[in-house]
Parts: C-alpha cells; sequence; structure tokens
C-alpha cells in the first residue's frame, strides 16, 4: 500500500485519456484499492480498523494526486498552433424579406396618424371581393379584375370562392366589424390575379387604406396621401390625383406620385427621365366609398362619408428602390435579397 508506486505511474501519465485510464485501475469498482477492501474479510478483527483506515488515507492520496495531474494536463497548451488574435467566425445573419419589410414599415407609417392594421381573409366569398363593393354578378367591372375561383361548392347567399383579388373584400367586413364610425383601416393582404410579367407576380400585395367618418372629405385623403408619400418615398414627394373609374368609389381617382429618379422634373442629366418619361409615377386607386358601399356595410350615407385607396406593395418598392422586374423578389435568388 505504498502510495510510491501510484504517485510514479500517475506523474508519468501523459494525456488525459491515459490518466483516466489509470483513474479506473485504482480507483474503479474492479481497481486495485477496491481490492484492498474485499481483503479486508481475511484480516483479523483486532487490525481491521487500522487496515480500513489505510486503504481509505490511500484512496483519498491517490484521488489528490490523480486530480492535480489532471489540472496540469488540462492547463497545458497543445502544440498545434493556434493565433489567438484571430477575429471569431462570421454566422451569416438572416433578415426580413423586402416585402415583410415594407409591410411593417407602411403599417408604422399609418399606425401613428391612428390607421389601425387588420388581416382579412385571402380566400374570400365573390360577395367580399365584387357584391359588397357595388359589382353585381354579371357586371362587366368585374372582369376588370381577373380573379381566380377555388374548386369549391359555392355559397347561395355569397357566391363562389375566390383568391382575393384586392385588398378592397376588407371594405365590407371592416365596416361591419366596427358598426358606428369613425373607421381608420390600415388592411394588408396578399392578393391573387393570373398574371406573370417584369411587373406582376400572381401573388402580391396590397395595403388598403379606409377612413369614414362625419365631414370627411377629399381635402384629408389627399392630405393622407401626402403624408404617406413623404414617409415612405422622402421629403419632398408630391402626389397628384388623376380622374378614373372604380364601381366602389365616386368619385374615383388614380394616384401618382413625383418620379423617385428625377424627382418630379422629367430629366435626368438633360435627358429625359427613363423611368417615368414625366415626372410622375403611378401608386394605384383611390376615391370616395361610393354611398352602395357605405349602405352594404350598414353604414348610413347620409351621415357619414369617407374615403378608400388601394396600392401595391410590389410596386411601392419598386418606385422607392428603383427596381426594374419585381419577379426577383419571390426568385429566392439571396444575392438579390441580401441587398435590403
Ligand atoms: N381595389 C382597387 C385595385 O385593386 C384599388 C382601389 C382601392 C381603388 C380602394 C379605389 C379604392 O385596383
Amino acid at each position: 500500500m505504498d502510495i510510491g508506486q501510484y504517485e510514479k505511474e500517475i506523474k508519468n501519465a501523459s494525456s488525459l485519456e491515459k490518466l483516466n485510464d489509470l483513474e479506473i485501475k485504482f480507483l474503479g469498482r474492479n481497481g486495485l484499492i477496491n481490492d484492498f477492501l474485499k481483503k479486508i474479510k481475511d484480516i483479523p478483527n483486532e487490525e481491521k480498523k487500522e487496515y480500513g483506515q489505510k486503504v481509505n488515507q490511500l484512496k483519498k492520496d491517490v484521488l489528490r494526486l490523480i486530480e492535480s495531474r489532471r489540472k496540469e494536463l488540462s492547463g497545458k497548451k497543445s502544440d498545434k498552433f493556434f493565433d489567438e488574435t484571430l477575429p471569431g467566425k462570421q454566422y451569416p445573419k438572416g433578415s426580413l424579406h423586402i416585402v415583410s419589410f415594407a409591410v411593417e414599415e407602411i403599417t408604422k407609417i399609418f399606425e401613428k396618424i391612428g390607421f389601425i392594421r387588420v388581416s382579412y381573409p385571402e380566400v374570400d366569398w365573390e360577395y367580399g371581393a365584387f357584391e359588397s363593393l357595388n359589382m353585381p354578378s354579371g357586371h362587366p367591372a368585374r372582369d376588370d379584375v381577373e380573379t381566380s375561383f377555388i374548386d369549391a361548392p359555392a355559397n347561395l347567399k355569397l357566391g363562389k370562392m375566390v383568391l382575393t383579388p384586392h385588398t378592397s373584400n376588407g371594405q365590407n367586413r371592416e365596416m361591419k366589424r366596427v358598426k358606428t364610425p369613425p373607421i381608420r383601416m390600415i388592411n394588408i393582404s396578399k392578393c391573387y390575379r393570373p398574371n406573370w410579367d417584369a411587373t406582376h407576380t400572381p401573388m402580391f400585395h396590397q395595403f388598403e387604406g379606409m377612413c369614414i367618418d362625419k365631414n370627411i372629405s377629399i381635402i384629408h385623403l389627399k392630405g393622407t396621401l401626402d403624408y404617406f408619400a413623404e414617409k415612405y418615398f422622402g421629403k419632398g414627394t408630391k402626389t397628384r390625383l388623376r380622374p378614373h373609374h372604380f364601381q366602389f368609389t365616386e368619385p374615383s381617382f388614380e394616384v401618382d406620385v413625383t418620379c423617385t429618379v428625377c424627382r418630379g422634373t422629367a430629366k435626368v442629366n438633360g435627358n429625359k427621365c427613363k423611368v417615368c418619361k414625366s415626372g410622375w409615377l403611378e401608386l394605384g386607386g383611390t376615391g370616395m366609398v361610393h354611398p352602395n358601399v357605405l349602405k352594404e356595410g350598414g353604414i348610413d350615407p347620409n351621415k357619414y362619408s369617407g374615403w378608400a385607396f388601394g396600392f401595391g406593395i410590389e410596386r411601392v418598392i419598386m418606385m422607392k428602390y428603383g427596381l426594374d422586374d419585381i419577379r426577383n423578389y419571390y426568385s429566392g435568388d439571396i444575392r438579390f435579397l441580401e441587398q435590403f
């Protein structure tokens, strides 16, 4: 039971693995020290106590030696060259998709002036997409809004199921939800129309603003559009309204904003601006909510008035950054998406 022998072996252990093997050899269940304890039955009774104490002492000493050798070996620097001053590994960081980013930006701009963000179903009935918007079935204006129908049984009252072709389906739902104006809604959702070219993808996003209260006029509409244009496209951006036609607004307009490239001058370095040609870029549709649409939503058009607009998110992003092909947004090409 001489500690010397153990000590020598432990000190000579050249690696942590070898030290672990020694620990098992000495202190394991079938190790040398347990062998001593097993032999206690052959020791005369009067010597048992002293024998036991000796074995326990040996066990403690061996354990202490192993621990101190373990410390030495763990602290030992590897022979391999390692430059501690090298910068750490950079893991790639994800970011929001440009469309998600724009949705957040637009939401914040409108929330600041008291609009409430809502989301309505992206699969709706014909009633929400058309009838409730003053477009009865068979009305030719319905053909202007190319629509994908769902292969599902029609509802007797609400018609066929459609992939929402615009966010205007939120108008009737919001009127029925709030019941009594004021209403200040910003409805953002996916829309679907069967087109595929540089400025159209079959799935896209719109944001629909709607404001209804007593004495709401085009003045408030123009003020809100100017506010949005400055906040989203930058200071000095102006808007203009051009007469247009929608079934669900009267009067109706198309909104233009001053071109983000030539700043409304129609000239770049003395040449005609290639992006807008006129100084203006088209943003989308708007108008005063049609009395029939208010009535259908349970709101008295003699008491209340309001306006609505619907703009494409992919389109405003395109205008803001001067992009020329929206199909890139959904191509999954990381080199394109990483830029934003
Ligand atoms: N829904 C129309 C479109 O998709 C836009 C619009 C919304 C026009 C609200 C007027 C009022 O083109």
